[in-house]
């Protein structure tokens, strides 16, 4: 791209540029450039090809012809590079550099040249290392980082596009935005941390030289003190030319500082924890850039065909019901501890939206939590968006809590949760008054405008049987004026029902029809969390299929809006025994063992359908292993979940050779049990990845599940714990 790169200054990040640039072919000759003193430094880039040729104190043959010249120089020498560069300035030429500070460089170019040239094209690549000299350069120290062009308004737009595409080319990521921006950016999230760390140090190691403190000291002082090990030179530099804007963070610091220490002093622990708890979530909210790689991350599934399952287990908590406690126990008034919490992306996306929203939620560990109640009144506006990842449950039921609060929100999801039909819940929110925008075509991200005090009750019934929709608008309802009614058109789960009467909240129930209002606090009461049945379905399905296998699933919770697959497998002729049944916190809950049989094809009962809702992935994988034929009708809300869970099982179990014809509400599958091998996809849908891989206990070759990785978001032990009970999987990361 490039035919001549002059590099002036080629320590480690002049060193790097040079490594990436011509690994990446973006540079065809690369010339070194410095002073007496740095000539060992650039022989040494020489002898290890870094550069081709270099000039020592001869900047007219150095930047002779060169197209580009980019000043890897400390900030504070930049003036006087440019005052070099001066007399052999060349207009072909494009200038950019690599200063930690901005409005500094394009100041010193101001200065020498009276304005700002055309050709100088400020940079800032947010990589580095402590280590110094070309020895240390890396060919990979820009990949996945951020580098920012800070352009003057009269910069040439061809020479910034060039910059542009030089730093893409080895895989940075490149913003433009002006240089005071950047300076106040990168004042608080890179000056001021160097300024507190090299502080910190400062103090205890003159404590150390007395009482040997550093001894003792471990990861936690390691990871803080990090950035104290840079170069001390170069940040004098930095923090002078950028002084302005570091002054008043200093002062915030300070005010912080001050905060904490009144804190403390006063025994006002709830406000530390508060403090603790915010900058907590805050951190997250800053780690969760770098998830997305990481969730994009791919996980493959190769399972071995055969195997039995046998043992006992208990599969993590109801995901249902795990939102459903972090958003009541948020808005009940006292403290509520919850036990058998599902934690699990979806889950925990609930939990962060509530901490964003200034609860206090302590944990979780081991499924425990406890929430700080703040009363139906009590949740403060989120300061960012709320990001739901994949969970349509939160999605769904916070758009009708969040319609009628005192503050706006904004809420978004990820790819698959942002095709998802949001209407069902923005329409007859709209008849309560409620004001929500979404895509034109219905989708999130949901932008709520909050109706405090002016929704009003509806009398709502359902077009289609939707638990979520139901929720939502219960949740409305309780901050409307007069009645809420929804019915629904076949029975629902009806977890939020129950868990709003276990926090006192009236909630009245006459056949199909629920009604709320206004009238009526919560008051926090603890919450045990049984077993997710719709997790154990995986394992009554696996140990009905594979010959030999006897499980026992414990603590699973049988509500009967969510039996349903109980039933059918039953009506198929699985053994499955209910156990033990007791009740737990207005919840029912039993053991369930299941044993192989042979199971045979049915006609599924229309009025299970939704009570086995999320099911029949895996008991497609059930029809396709009976004898005779298994007809599903009347499940057309199976296409517009996490996947289009018709086409996708019909896809897979086609190209494992089991004849399954989709229809538009349903499938047609004749089973026999000759499931083949094949790779198969689950689209990023975790029941139909979880689906597939129980298939390989009857599968007469090898089965690969490709994008499984939102497994994570339902049921993160399934890998292992599948593992443990029988099924031969291998969980491959790339
Ligand atoms: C859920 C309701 C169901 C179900 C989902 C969880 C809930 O969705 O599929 O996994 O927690 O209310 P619909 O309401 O769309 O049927």
């Amino acid at each position: 791209m490039f035919n001549k790169l002059c590099i002036i200054g080629v320590g480690l990040i002049g060193g790097s540029v040079a490594k990436a640039a011509r690994a990446n072919g973006l540079a065809h000759h690369i010339v070194g450039y410095g002073r007496e003193q740095d000539v060992v430094n650039l022989q040494t880039a020489k002898q290890l090809g870094v550069i081709d040729e270099f000039y020592i104190d001869d900047i007219k043959h150095a930047v002779q012809n060169a197209d580009c010249v980019l000043i890897a120089t400390p900030v504070a020498s930049i003036e006087a590079i440019f005052q070099q560069l001066k007399p052999v300035w060349s207009a072909d030429t494009i200038y950019t550099d690599v200063g930690s500070t901005k409005v500094s460089v394009l100041a010193a170019a101001e200065r020498v040249f009276g304005d700002i040239p055309d050709n100088v094209v400020a940079a800032h690549p947010i990589a580095g290392a402590e280590q110094s000299g070309v020895e240390a350069a890396l060919v990979d120290l820009f990949i996945h980082k951020r580098l920012i062009i800070t352009p003057a308004s009269h910069t040439n737009a061809e020479a910034v596009q060039k910059i542009k595409q030089f730093w893409q080319g080895f895989g940075a990521l490149v913003s433009v935005m002006d240089a005071q921006h950047h300076d106040s950016i990168l004042a608080a999230t890179s000056h001021l941390p160097h300024i507190l760390a090299f502080a910190l140090v400062d103090m205890l190691g003159h404590k150390d030289e007395k009482t040997e403190i550093f001894k003792y000291a471990a990861g936690g002082f390691r990871d803080f003190t990090r950035i104290a090990s840079s170069d001390p030179t170069m940040w004098k530099d930095i923090c002078a030319a950028n002084k302005q804007e570091i002054l008043p963070l200093i002062e915030q610091l300070r005010a912080e500082l001050a905060k904490i220490h009144g804190l403390l002093a006063n025994d006002d622990y709830q406000q530390l924890f508060s403090t603790f708890a915010y900058a907590n979530s805050a951190r997250q909210r800053f780690l969760n850039q770098f998830e997305v790689p990481i969730m994009s991350k791919s996980i493959t599934f190769h399972i071995q065909n055969g195997g039995k399952l046998q043992g006992e287990a208990r599969v993590p908590g109801d995901k249902s019901m795990s939102h459903r406690s972090i958003m009541l126990g948020s808005l009940a008034e006292g403290v509520t501890h919850v036990k058998g919490f599902l934690e699990a992306e979806d889950a925990l996306a609930t939990l962060q939206a509530f901490r964003d929203m200034s609860v206090e939620i302590e944990d979780p560990v081991n499924g425990e939590l406890t929430i700080h109640g703040v009363g139906k009144h009590g949740l403060k506006a989120p300061k960012n968006d709320l990001y739901l990842g994949n969970s349509g449950t939160s999605m769904r039921l916070l758009s009708g809590l969040l319609a009628g609060q005192p503050f706006n929100s904004v809420l978004t999801g990820d790819k698959s949760l942002s095709g998802r039909p949001m209407k069902r819940v923005t329409e007859p929110l709209a008849l309560m008054g409620a004001d929500i925008k979404t895509t034109e075509k219905g989708t999130a991200p949901l932008y709520i405008t909050g109706k405090a005090g002016q929704l009003n009750g509806i009398d709502y019934v359902m077009p289609m049987a939707s638990a979520q929709v139901k929720s939502c608008l219960i949740l409305a309802g309780m901050y409307a004026q007069g009645a809420t009614s929804v019915t629904e058109p076949a029975p629902t789960r009806d977890h939020t029902e129950r868990m709003l009467a276990g926090f006192s909240y009236p909630v009245k129930q006459e056949g199909s029809k629920v009604t709320v209002t206004a009238d009526g606090k919560l008051t926090a009461a603890d919450i045990d969390v049984p077993s997710d049945i719709s997790s154990a379905a995986f394992f009554l399905v696996g140990a009905s299929i594979a010959e030999g296998s006897d499980l026992l699933l414990k603590h699973v919770g049988i509500n009967p809006t969510r039996t349903g697959v109980i039933d059918i497998l039953r009506l198929m002729g699985a053994n499955i025994e209910v156990l033990n049944e007791r009740e737990v916190g207005g919840e029912p809950v039993a053991d369930l063992r299941v044993r192989s049989s042979q199971l045979k094809g049915i006609d599924i009962p229309e009025h299970l359908v939704p009570l086995a809702i999320d099911e029949f992935p895996v008991l497609f994988v059930a029809a396709a292993c009976a004898e005779g034929q298994t007809r599903l009708s009347g499940a057309e809300e199976l296409r517009v979940k996490e996947s289009d869970r018709i086409q996708v099982m019909a896809d897979g179990l086609q190209i494992l050779g089991v004849d399954a014809v989709p229809t538009e509400d349903g499938m047609i599958i004749q089973g026999g049990g000759n499931i083949g091998g094949g790779t198969v996809t689950s689209h990023g849908d975790h029941r139909i990845a979880m689906a597939f891989s129980i298939a390989g206990l009857r599968a007469s070759a090898p089965i690969t599940v490709l994008d499984c990785a939102n497994v994570n978001t339902s049921f993160p032990e399934f890998k292992d714990l599948v593992k443990r009970l029988g099924l031969d999987l291998v969980c491959e990361e790339s």
